[in-house]
């Protein structure tokens, strides 16, 4: 017969297995996480987002700063998070060591000790995009060795580690050869890729990519639609008895032979962004962001990985919520990026464990609305000599990308335009009855303006503590992917060339005295950080 004690540890089992059910109903796919970008008018409360966050099981989070704010909500959460030094302070953290250990100490000792999981730290954003013009060119390295030695140095360096995720434009393959064998790292940056990598893979310090389909399907009208998904049906390119039936696993491949031939092709790669926007642009639309996302998902869940890298994969989604201020200079799509609406809800059905169930994601909690009102173009109003310059003005101040071609908004007449446009400036502005006037055409109304799939949003109430926008001078992912997936389809060679091999020969030039002169004042730091002999060469690891 049980004793007590074994039948109340089996009540315990029980329930513990129970709790252990209920909480798995919605196991993601592991290695599975999301980008939370912040460049918005009127962002929700980290509280409630990183409730968000955890109500959908979602366990990995790459942010793009180390806000406090949106850093605190964090603690005690257990889910892994990446934090990010902005393109604008490499110059700073390459200049010497001093800020490097400061931003360390900031950001990451004080988190780390106040029970915030940090995983990686993020050098810069995409630095190398050819659009910078070679702008980051001499800083990003010196910032990536100084930020990984202050990490090393503040004892945590073995669980964080620094790296920097690149667009996928930092490699290509020839088009006389578009084949992902004979993809390396783009000639301007080519030795100053092979160093960086050498670097990070003696570090343990993983190659963070962004990959979009997305973007080669809309850079170039030849693409075959059916390549930038994994559902097949479309054609298929063969290199060394490997087949590509999709144009992410070309790409991440092309990125592995640039490892290889870098010499440490065993190099971990994190998919740093991948996603599909859902407005803006005709293939920018829920049903295509579903099959994408469809297709990822299920594909991570069955370990699928690519030719070359089979077995699970690490991938952060992009995005969590859409982006109301981001530029649009790539395209009006890069303000729909998110899985969920500004106001956090989900777009389409998503099923994060991957077994492709047509269900939601739970959408954010307790979040709180403006009044339902909404500013509308007069209907009297029959002189429309001052509609133009006014909706210009809404336009510049507000979010018009769903008016454009393909997008939701794009079925509306003129004065459903005029509307829409009012009301977006009227909604930024907190519905101010100031921002609804424009030379006496607009008026307010309780009556909800929204016509068919267009959504004339109610904005919510701003959580924002500071003004935004000024610290986010980001470019956004200036559209470049020339890789082997524009290579492949349409053949044509984008030999952007900015920046040069000089360059590159400074910045290491840099680092080293950097290190030199931080040595001679902490001697000892050699023996004790054991990673400094690393520091000052290039070991050849791997090859
Ligand atoms: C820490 O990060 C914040 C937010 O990104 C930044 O404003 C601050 O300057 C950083 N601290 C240091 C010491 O660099
Ligand atoms: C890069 O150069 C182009 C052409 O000269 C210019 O239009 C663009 O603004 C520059 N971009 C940056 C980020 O400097
Ligand atoms: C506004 O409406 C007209 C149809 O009357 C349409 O042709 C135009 O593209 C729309 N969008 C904008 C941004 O003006
Ligand atoms: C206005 O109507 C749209 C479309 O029917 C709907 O999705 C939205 O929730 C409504 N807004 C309000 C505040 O009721
Ligand atoms: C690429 O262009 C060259 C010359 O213009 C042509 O001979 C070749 O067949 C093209 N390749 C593909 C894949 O279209």
């Amino acid at each position: 017969m049980d004793s007590p004690a074994t039948v109340m540890w089996t009540y315990l089992a029980v329930a513990v297995a129970a709790a252990a059910l209920a909480s798995a109903s919605t196991p993601v796919v592991p290695g599975l996480g999301v980008n939370w970008g912040t460049i918005m008018s009127h962002p929700m409360l980290p509280s409630t987002v990183v409730q968000m966050i955890q109500d959908n099981g979602i366990k990995k989070v790459k942010l793009f700063d180390a806000d406090e704010w949106t850093l605190s909500a964090f603690a005690g959460t257990n889910i892994e998070v990446t934090i990010a030094i902005p393109n604008n302070q490499l110059a700073r953290m390459s200049e010497n060591c001093k800020n490097a250990k400061e931003w360390v100490k900031e950001n990451v000792t004080k988190y780390d000790h106040g029970g915030i999981k940090i995983k990686y730290v993020a050098v810069g954003n995409e630095p190398f995009l050819t659009s910078y013009n070679g702008t980051f060119i001499k800083t990003t390295f010196p910032a990536l060795k100084n930020i990984q030695t202050a990490l090393n140095e503040a004892g945590v360096g073995d669980r964080i580690k620094a790296t920097v995720p690149l667009n996928a434009d930092v490699y290509n393959s020839p088009s006389s050869n578009p084949v992902p064998s004979s993809g390396d790292f783009r000639s301007d940056i080519h030795d100053l890729m092979v160093d960086m990598v050498r670097f990070m893979h003696s570090h343990g310090s993983p190659f963070m990519v962004n990959i979009y389909p997305y973007l080669s399907l809309n850079l170039n009208p030849n693409f075959p639609v059916d390549y930038a998904f994994f559902d097949g049906g479309g054609r298929s390119i063969s290199d060394n008895n490997h087949q590509y039936t999709n144009v992410f696993d070309a790409n991440f491949d092309t990125l592995v032979w640039a490892l290889k031939k870098a010499g440490v092709g065993d190099m971990k790669i994190v998919v740093g962004e991948v996603g599909w926007p859902t407005d803006g642009n005709e293939y920018a639309t829920l049903s295509s962001a579903k099959r994408f996302y469809d297709g990822f998902l299920k594909r991570m869940a069955e370990k699928v990985g690519t030719p070359l890298r089979p077995g699970p994969m690490e991938a952060y989604l992009f995005g969590l919520i859409d982006e109301d201020m981001k530029s649009i200079l790539p395209g009006n799509f890069e303000r729909h990026w998110g899985i969920f609406t500004y106001d956090g809800r989900p777009k389409f059905p998503m099923d994060l464990s991957g077994n492709g169930n047509d269900k939601y994601l739970v959408g954010a909690k307790g979040v709180q609305y403006l009044p339902a009102q909404w500013c509308v173009l007069k209907p009297e109003v029959k002189d429309d000599s001052l509609v133009g310059t006014n909706i210009d003005y809404a336009c510049y101040n507000a979010d018009c990308t769903s008016l454009g071609y393909g997008s939701s908004c794009n079925q509306l007449d003129n004065r459903g335009n005029t509307s829409y446009a009012f009301n977006m400036y009227f909604q930024m502005q907190d519905q101010d009855v100031r921002a609804c006037d424009f030379d006496g055409l607009a008026v307010t109304t309780t009556v909800n303006a929204s016509q068919g799939n267009c959504l004339f949003p109610i904005q919510i109430v701003s959580s924002a503590p500071i003004p935004l926008a000024v610290a986010h001078l980001a470019i956004g992912r200036v559209v470049l992917v020339a890789i082997v997936a524009c290579a492949l389809v349409n053949n044509r060679t984008e030999e952007q060339k900015y920046g040069n091999a000089e360059e590159s020969e400074a910045s290491a030039k840099d680092a080293v005295i950097c290190h030199e002169a931080h040595r001679k004042v902490r001697p000892g730091s050699l023996n004790k950080g054991g990673r400094w002999g690393a520091m000052l060469g290039f070991p050849s690891t791997g090859s």
